[in-house]
């Protein structure tokens, strides 16, 4: 559990985050701002901010003192979030009509502007780091890596690969590795992304394995404790479905290897990204938030 101090960290954390979203939409073109409400609108339904919250901490874990200046870059992470999400519940891919709450996005606009609300924010995400290096607050050789690191997390070998295996692997059969590597590309690649951006943005290049290791581990626990919450959890708690996995025959941790045995898994591989956490100085906060992670009802 989060002692207070941290806890309110991260309060101001999310609170700055919060900010930072709301800046991204403000301005409304007057003929298709439609879709600009529609990001505005799945952006600040909530959301536990995890990915900005974990790229903002590696930042000050590994030396950087100026969170202001990057803010918007770690939130570029929780736009490409928000869009997986409202393609994520699409009536053509989880088909699911709550989200963060409230009616998902496809259910509060037409289905056409979710679609293209995704699309928009996941533009924008790079738009947003490219003017953090037009404006010079990140150098250009940071840029391309930053780029670089999240286009990956973004695509083929990452989240967009993993809703392709997800989707495949429906009325399926699977054996553990397929379901490991999943996980890994769908939920995985763009925690890992966070972090990495985070050292990046902190000039720390050779950080940069430790911390994919830390989120590796992490990004697994994750998406086996969202399987658990699937089946374990309540409308109440998470503002999303609950049984939507089985309503839709995926193969999940759960639907594998039963809740007991993935609990144990979740809590080793927990383990495991404490292990490389403390590799990192100052990882009082993470290490908790970590914990906490595991013992989430939402
Ligand atoms: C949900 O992510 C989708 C997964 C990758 C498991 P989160 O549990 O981080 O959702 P929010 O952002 O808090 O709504
Ligand atoms: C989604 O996994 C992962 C994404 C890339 C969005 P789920 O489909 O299990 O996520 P929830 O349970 O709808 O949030
Ligand atoms: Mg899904
Ligand atoms: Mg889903
Ligand atoms: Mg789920």
């Amino acid at each position: 559990m989060m002692n207070d101090l941290n806890k309110q960290l991260l309060d101001k954390y999310v609170s700055s985050i919060d900010q930072q979203l709301l800046k991204f939409t403000e301005n409304k073109p007057e003929l298709h701002g439609v879709v600009c409400q529609a990001m505005e609108y799945s952006l600040m339904a909530g959301g536990k901010r995890l990915r900005p919250v974990l790229c903002l901490e590696f930042y000050r874990m590994c030396g950087g003192k100026d969170i202001d200046s990057i803010l918007d870059v770690a939130c570029a992470v929780e736009l490409i979030h928000t869009f997986s999400l409202i393609h994520d519940d699409l009536p053509c891919m989880d088909n699911d009509d709550f989200r963060r709450g409230k009616p998902s996005c496809h259910k509060a606009f037409p289905e056409n502007i979710a679609l293209l609300a995704g699309d928009a924010l996941n533009t924008l995400a790079f738009e947003v780091i490219s003017n953090a290096a037009l404006e010079g607050r990140v150098s250009a050789q940071s840029a391309v890596m930053l780029i670089s690191v999240l286009s990956k997390g973004v695509g083929v070998d990452g989240m967009i690969g993993g809703q392709v295996i997800d989707l495949m692997c429906e009325d399926k059969d699977i054996d553990i590795d397929t379901l490991n590597k999943l996980q890994s590309l769908k939920t995985g690649a763009l925690i890992e992304s966070a972090c990495v951006m985070g050292v990046i943005l902190s000039g720390t290049f050779e950080k940069i394995p430790d911390a994919a290791e830390y989120a590796s581990a992490l990004g697994r626990a994750f998406q086996i404790v969202d399987d658990l919450l699937d089946v374990n959890g309540s409308f109440e708690e998470l503002g999303k479905p609950i049984g939507s996995d089985k309503e839709q025959n995926k193969s999940t941790y759960v639907s594998l290897l039963g809740e007991t045995r993935s609990r144990q898994i979740a809590a080793q591989l927990t383990m495991q990204a404490l292990g490389h956490l403390s590799k990192f100085e100052n990882n009082q906060f993470l290490s908790e938030l970590t914990e906490d992670m595991l013992n989430r009802r939402k």
